[in-house]
Formats: structure tokens, C-alpha cells, sequence
């Protein structure tokens, strides 16, 4: 890779070892994808709130958060929707370095990216989570008003209606937000963790 071979990774004093030891949790991935409209910002949002009263150290990356600041640069096209889970996938890992459960919510529509982003940490610290909701459900809650803009041609590449949407061939936890309430999916999440011993139950 281009200006990389002069690199070396340099070790640091303080370990994730020490980190999780303070803490007394670890860190973790735990990776929304789904439409727009389909409920993850308002699902990470409700599960980071609860993580955070037990005391767990969170974070919260969501889509137009980054869209703002350290991905401003990138639109919508394939490659740059590549680059833009690229990225995010880069920050979360290293949040999961600094001992915090990161929740992210990006459509994040392409299997492969997805898979780039589980890559990036250890196999027993990502957590997908499908937030599964009909595209005519997604659309009439419309919350946004990005489904109105994209029937009516305004915004090209909407995921579902101009671009694909591939769903996950196999999340640790799927959640239906057209049939389950919001304290139901949260509760989800929650024991997946505890589960997974990520946090304590
Ligand atoms: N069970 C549910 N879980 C999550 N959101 C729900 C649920 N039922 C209705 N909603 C509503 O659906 C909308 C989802 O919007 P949002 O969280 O911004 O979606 P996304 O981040 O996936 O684009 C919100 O207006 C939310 O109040
Ligand atoms: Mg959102």
C-alpha cells in the first residue's frame, strides 16, 4: 500500500489487558445495519443509553455524525459508500482498542464491507445486527423525508429504492422493528452482549 512500508506499529504501555481490567468489561463492535428509516439510530441510541447506566464506557458512530466531519468528503456513489464503512470500520476498531462498546449505524448496504468491518477486530467482539423492517414500513415512517426526495428523483443511489440493499446472510441478531417495540430490540441487544460476556450480566 502506498506509503506504508516505512510504518512499524508501535506498542504501548498501557494494554487492552489493563484497559478491560479497569473497566471490568470488554470492547466491542456491535454493528447496525439495516434501511434508512428501519430504526438503527433510534436503536443504538435507546441501547447505548442503557449500556451507559450500567456503566460500560460507549460510543456511539452514526451516519450523518460522520457524514458532517471525518467522511464530508465522500457522497454516495459505490465506492465512496465504500470508502465512507472504510473508515468507519478503521474508528471503531480502534475504539474497541481503547476498551469502549462502539455502536455504529450506517446503512451500510453491501455484504462485503460489512465483512471488511467484522475483519477489523477479533472475531468474538463484532456484533451485526440486522435491523430488519419492510421497505414500505421504512417508507411511510419516512422520518427523514429522504423516501419522498428519492420517488421524486431528487436524490440518486437511495438504498432500496435507486441502490441495493443486500441483506446479511448471517447477523448474530436480527430485529424486526415493524413487529417488536423499541424496549424489545434494546433488550435484545443487551442479553446478546451479556451472552457473549462482553459486559456483565
Ligand atoms: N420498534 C421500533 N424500533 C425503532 N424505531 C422505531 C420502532 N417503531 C417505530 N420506529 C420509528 O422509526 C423511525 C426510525 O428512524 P431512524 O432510527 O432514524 O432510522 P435509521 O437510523 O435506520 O435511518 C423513528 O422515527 C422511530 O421512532
Ligand atoms: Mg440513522
Amino acid at each position: 500500500m502506498a506509503g506504508s512500508e516505512n510504518i512499524v506499529w508501535h506498542k504501548t504501555t498501557v494494554t487492552r489487558a489493563d484497559r478491560e481490567a479497569r473497566s471490568g468489561h470488554r470492547g466491542a463492535v456491535v454493528w447496525f445495519t439495516g434501511l434508512s428509516g428501519s430504526g438503527k439510530s433510534t436503536l443504538a441510541n435507546r441501547v447505548e443509553a442503557e449500556l451507559f447506566k450500567k456503566g460500560i464506557r460507549t460510543y456511539l458512530l452514526d451516519g450523518d455524525n460522520i457524514r458532517s466531519g471525518l467522511n464530508h468528503d465522500l457522497g454516495f456513489t459505490d465506492a465512496d459508500r465504500k470508502e465512507n464503512i472504510r473508515r468507519i470500520s478503521e474508528v471503531a476498531a480502534l475504539f474497541v482498542d481503547s476498551n469502549a462498546v462502539v455502536l455504529t449505524a450506517f446503512i451500510s448496504p453491501f455484504t462485503s464491507e460489512r465483512r471488511a468491518a467484522r475483519e477489523k477486530v477479533s472475531e468474538d467482539e463484532f456484533f451485526e445486527i440486522y435491523v430488519k423492517c419492510p421497505l414500505d414500513v421504512c417508507e411511510a415512517r419516512d422520518p427523514k423525508g429522504l423516501y419522498r426526495k428519492a420517488r421524486d428523483g431528487e436524490i440518486e443511489a437511495f438504498t432500496g429504492i435507486s441502490s441495493p440493499y443486500e441483506e446479511p446472510p448471517a447477523p448474530e441478531l436480527v430485529v424486526d422493528t415493524s413487529e417488536e417495540t423499541l424496549d424489545q430490540s434494546t433488550a435484545r441487544v443487551i442479553a446478546l452482549l451479556e451472552k457473549n460476556k462482553i459486559i456483565g450480566a
